[in-house]
């Protein structure tokens, strides 16, 4: 099937690439030229595995193109797909403009008859307001066509989008009889492969993906709190974890304690749902409190650093190991090593910081900042004593790591672990003295 796609961002760029991979004809557009530039020339934007190897295999087969010429991705197809940015505005509520505006460009070059997707995450309601926003537009034109809206939301994770979109859980169809059996055609060839496919109506697929996300952020605001309490009581987080989770109706997944789940989605999407729920004059205070309880997990390594240093962390230098919101990424949206960072800089203390891939982006954040120095490696981090190491983010590059090796470098320096990378049986056993971890007395 021939489909055009709007948005060479992550969402875009990784569905574009996929649906060529199955064997469609796929025509990105973005207005970025530069971006459009380097895609062209098989270069990634973003880093994914395996993206860069699909993206030049798909240019060579010929199934992909990239373009910044609107009348051109129009021509291509009748088959629509918006996957532009909807970035959370000051007050929570996802921002539709770009999805707007895209739609009124659709409308102005429109000449047959279109199924138009929405893959980008849109508040509820929007696939309704935006067919009848189309429906108006085209009358007011005197134009005679009929454009259906689908909506059909991702739910790939990023680091695994590749495999996450191929080896889907379910994927989501919501609209009319006529647009959702298109769109399932679209996907045939995943839904043989075994994927369920369900089709509902617009509204229950925007529900869909907000739901999903905020049952799996819930699960891991859930047992971020319940870490609190087990630190205080001196219960071990991993046995609860491993003595509910046996329970089937719970299960073991997202029920990983941490210092707060970040990212592109979560943050955002919980924030979106809860002023939808506000915005009906419903509760939300179930919404509001998995915001809050990650906000506050956001500020645990500070609090283990103060209570360590009896409230005085003035002259330290803090060694910082992963910067990216999960490892696996080099994206830093909302990562909870930026809350860190931020009050250390706060405190005036000075930072060694290193993460295998998000370095570039962190530093963008922190132009020129004096206190802080970004190191080449992690073993760079040790170069001059440091009096404390925070892990935010558990690549396997820092789990590997030889603690034998740390407690010989950190000497007495607390490891403020914040991601539980050690076992704690392995951190007694290399003699380390002081070892701060989530929901686990040491
Ligand atoms: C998420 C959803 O999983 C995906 O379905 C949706 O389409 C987009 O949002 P993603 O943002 O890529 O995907 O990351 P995910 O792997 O879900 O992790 C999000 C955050 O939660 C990370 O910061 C991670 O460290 C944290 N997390 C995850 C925990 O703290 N504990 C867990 O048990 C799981």
């Amino acid at each position: 099937m021939k489909i055009t796609i709007y948005g060479a961002g992550y969402v875009g760029l990784v569905t574009a690439v996929c649906l060529a991979s199955i064997g469609h004809q796929v025509v990105c557009f973005d207005v970025d030229k530069d971006k459009i530039t380097k895609l062209k020339q098989g270069e990634s934007v973003i880093f994914e595995e395996r993206l860069s190897l699909i993206l030049k295999a798909q240019l060579k087969s010929g199934n992909l193109f990239f373009t910044n010429n609107f009348v051109d991705a129009i021509k291509h197809s009748a088959l629509q797909m918006i996957a532009v940015g909807t970035p959370g505005l000051p007050d929570g509520q996802a921002d539709l403009s770009q999805v707007f505006a895209l739609a009124a460009e659709v409308v102005n070059h429109v000449s047959r008859d279109m199924i138009l997707i929405i893959k980008s995450t849109v508040t509820v309601g929007t696939g309704n307001r935006l067919e009848k926003y189309i429906k108006d537009q085209l009358a007011s034109m005197g134009k005679d066509y009929t454009i259906d809206v689908v909506v059909n939301p991702e739910f790939f994770c990023e680091g695994r989008a590749i495999d996450t979109f191929m080896h889907a859980d379910r994927i989501v169809i919501g609209g009319s009889k006529r647009g959702t059996t298109i769109v399932k055609a679209l996907y045939k060839k995943l839904i043989h492969q075994g994927i369920p496919v369900q089709c509902m109506s617009k509204t229950s697929a925007e529900l869909t993906k907000y739901a999903a996300n905020a049952m799996l952020a819930c699960k891991i605001s859930f047992i971020n709190q319940i870490s609190q309490i087990a630190e205080k009581v001196g219960a071990n987080i991993d046995d609860v974890k491993s003595g509910i989770s046996l329970d089937h109706r719970i299960g073991p997944y997202f029920l990983q304690a941490g210092i707060g789940y970040g990212g592109s989605c979560f943050p955002k999407d919980i924030r979106a749902l809860a002023k939808t729920a506000q915005l009906l004059n419903l509760d939300s205070s179930l919404l509001d409190a998995i915001d809050k309880v990650n906000n506050l997990q956001k500020k645990w390594a500070i609090s283990c650093l103060l209570q360590h240093f009896k409230n005085n962390l003035q002259g330290l230098t803090i060694g910082i190991w992963g910067v990216a919101f999960k490892p696996g990424t080099d994206d830093i949206r909302e990562a909870s090593s930026l809350v860190i960072i931020e009050a250390l800089l706060q405190y005036d203390v000075q930072m060694r910081i290193y993460d295998p891939l998000a370095m570039p982006n962190a530093r963008l954040c922190f132009p020129g900042n004096k206190n802080i120095l970004w190191c080449e490696s992690q073993d760079e981090v040790f170069t001059s004593q440091i009096d404390a190491l925070i892990i935010d983010t558990e690549w396997e590059i820092f789990k590997n790591y030889s603690l034998a090796i740390l407690h010989e470098k950190l000497v007495d320096a607390p490891i403020i672990d914040g991601r539980n990378c050690f076992a704690l049986s392995n951190v007694i056993q290399a003699g380390i003295r002081y070892y701060y971890s989530v929901g686990r007395v040491f």
